[in-house]
């Protein structure tokens, strides 16, 4: 038998048993004759002592321990004399009387304790050694935790999981798809799914009724820190259901979710159309967790000769509550950012609230005292308040900008708060949105999303204005998932394919499956699917999805572990029948 308990599992009522630990060798201190072990599993650590003067020899064997060596110990569970509050194990050692080493190790690249001297491409390398760190493990014990309180919880609502393939064709989700040549179709490709859309429609056909899934999906796009190119979704999708069912039925898997994980009791979702939160946040996933709305001060600000703010076609300010005290460096600072390539902004106002009211702004040679006054109003500011303006020719460049500016604004003041969670569903997405590349429509969430019933003419007409049967949940400005109504009708579908610019070959080509099964009575249909990454991410508190998988890919996309992708032999090519432009030489 290796052992009798874990290393986490000892407390002072197992004082006086004998009993067998097995573990890695965190740390060996030598206290004059003493000499200590901490001994670590995935379920703690427990210190183990070896006395010189009772046992030479035993005590020998553990000074030549290596950092990582795996061992079994076998002793008797004594009383510290110094208690160690920060582990659960800290009342007890272990009087050790025999010890096995049954691995030893190379010594670790980083040192394998909470805090780390590990660089970040490091531990990426040597990912299996970052994860026997408890903080790492932890995330992945969290994520554990949320998928089976998701399983219980939809198994309990009737939802059958139901796996669906990785080999298909291509699933349109707005990134490129990851392609599988096939060996035994000659010059023809799978893709990977980016998401089971349409295979989870076909469910419904089916008459499945209530389906779901947890399954990792593959985008080819840019990595970001809520980016990866494999990741995970909670795929959902039920039958005979309008919107409001589905956002009640996942609001209360969210919310008991939250209760079970955080122990957080969550308020009831508002709920913000999209058309607002462009207008009052300039984005569509608002973080909610402080204030900071915009106002348009078109109005007050126009016409007073300020030629920048006269020209433009937005102009817009948030309200920094006890911001006046930005010294003129941290406002330069601020200017600066607004600045960069990735705002885009050309320059930024401001203005500070005066103890005695009076407005005092850095366009202050433009505006009369009383035109200030009016915007301070207009922005509820109060004395020691700092207002930020920023203006441009594009309404929405200008509102996604200084949407930047808030969130950025907000970090420094410690607003962003990550044990904070606010939650709100954004509803009523257009359909499409205009892409200026392709010069068409692009469907804004997938093509399969259905329009508003009351703005259904306004496809032939003015197809920018149609209002989607859309929604994503928000929390904390992360859209952590999203769904929609589906068309059932195939008539309405085709019509869809029309204004997405598919001539009639090209939809049957890619969608003729989908097509044909809604000849054959499909049922009205909607869905919603989460990204179980960002989801675990915000539970734990993280800056980066990364940290809650267990092999992630770095920033180029590379397993850094595996050092994926890799060039192929040229038999493989062959038999794939694959020319490479680029030859490069498969690894030994
Ligand atoms: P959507 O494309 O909005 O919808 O994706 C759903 C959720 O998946 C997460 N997500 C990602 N997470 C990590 N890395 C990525 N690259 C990534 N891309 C998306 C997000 C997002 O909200 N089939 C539809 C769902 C439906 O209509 O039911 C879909 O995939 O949290």
């Amino acid at each position: 038998m290796y052992r009798t308990h874990t290393c986490g599992e000892l407390r002072s009522s197992h004082i006086g048993e004998n009993v067998t630990l097995s573990g890695w060798v965190q740390r060996v201190r030598k206290l004059g004759g003493m000499t200590f072990v901490d001994l670590r599993d995935r379920f703690g650590i427990t210190q183990l002592v070896f006395n010189e003067e009772t046992n030479e020899e035993l005590c020998h064997s553990a000074n030549k321990l290596g950092r990582e060596f795996v061992i079994q110990a076998k002793g008797e569970v004594n009383e510290r004399s110094s208690k160690n509050d920060e582990l659960p194990t800290g009342d007890i050692e272990i009087i050790v009387s025999e010890l096995s080493v049954l691995n030893s190790s190379k010594t670790p690249p980083f040192t394998i304790e909470d805090k780390t001297d590990g660089g970040d491409d490091l531990r990426m390398k040597y990912r299996y050694l970052d994860l026997r760190r408890s903080p790492v493990r932890k995330n992945l014990e969290l994520r554990h935790q949320v998928t089976m309180e998701v399983r219980k919880y939809l198994d309990n609502l009737g939802f059958l999981e139901v796996e669906t393939p990785m080999l298909i064709g291509s699933t349109p989700e707005g990134a490129r798809d990851f392609v599988v040549p096939s060996r035994m179709n000659p010059g023809e490709f799978y893709a990977l799914p980016q998401s089971p859309q349409t295979l989870k429609q076909l469910l419904m056909v089916s008459g499945f009724d209530r389906y779901f899934q947890i399954v990792k999906c593959f985008r080819d796009e840019d990595l970001r820190a809520d980016r990866q190119p494999e990741f995970t979704q909670i795929d959902c999708e039920m039958s005979f259901v309008d919107q409001e069912d589905i956002l009640s039925l996942f609001e209360g898997m969210t919310r008991h979710l939250f209760k079970e994980i955080r122990n957080v009791e969550l308020a009831e979702f508002p709920r913000m159309t999209w058309a607002d939160a462009m207008k009052y946040y300039g984005s569509d996933k608002p973080d909610t967790r402080f204030d900071m709305r915009f106002v348009e001060l078109m109005d007050i600000l126009q016409g007073h000769g300020f030629k920048v703010f006269d020209e433009a076609a937005y102009v817009g300010g948030i309200c920094v509550k006890g911001a006046a005290i930005y010294t003129r460096r941290q406002l330069d600072e601020l200017t600066n950012y607004v600045r960069t390539p990735q705002v885009g902004a050309k320059g930024m106002v401001y203005a500070r609230v005066q103890p005695d009211g009076n407005v005092k702004s850095s366009v202050d040679k433009f505006y009369e005292q009383e035109t200030l006054q009016q915007m301070k109003e207009a922005l509820s500011a109060q004395p020691g308040d700092l207002i930020l303006i920023l203006s441009g020719d594009d309404v929405m460049k200008t509102r996604k900008q200084l949407s930047a500016l808030r969130l950025e604004v907000a970090k420094q003041l410690g607003l962003r708060d990550k044990s904070k969670f606010s939650c709100l569903w954004v509803v009523d997405f257009p359909l499409f949105e205009w892409d200026e590349e392709e010069n068409r429509f692009v469907a804004v969430h997938h093509p399969f999303t259905s329009p508003k019933k009351e703005d259904i003419p306004l496809l032939e007409t003015d197809p920018g204005k149609v209002r989607a049967n859309a929604y994503d949940m928000v929390i904390n400005g992360v859209e952590v998932g999203g769904g929609s109504i589906r068309i059932h009708d195939s008539e309405l579908q085709n019509q869809m394919f029309k204004h997405l610019g598919f001539t009639e070959e090209k939809a049957a080509e890619q969608f003729g499956f989908l097509m044909k099964a809604f000849t054959y009575g499909a049922p009205p249909h909607g869905g919603i699917a989460y990204g179980l990454d960002r989801w675990v991410s915000l539970f734990a508190e993280l800056d980066s999805i990364r940290d809650c998988i267990a092999f992630p890919k770095n920033t180029s996309g590379r397993d850094a572990m595996m050092d994926a992708p890799a060039a192929i032999d040229q038999k493989q090519l062959d038999e794939l029948h694959l020319k490479v432009t680029e030859i490069k030489v498969p690894k030994e």
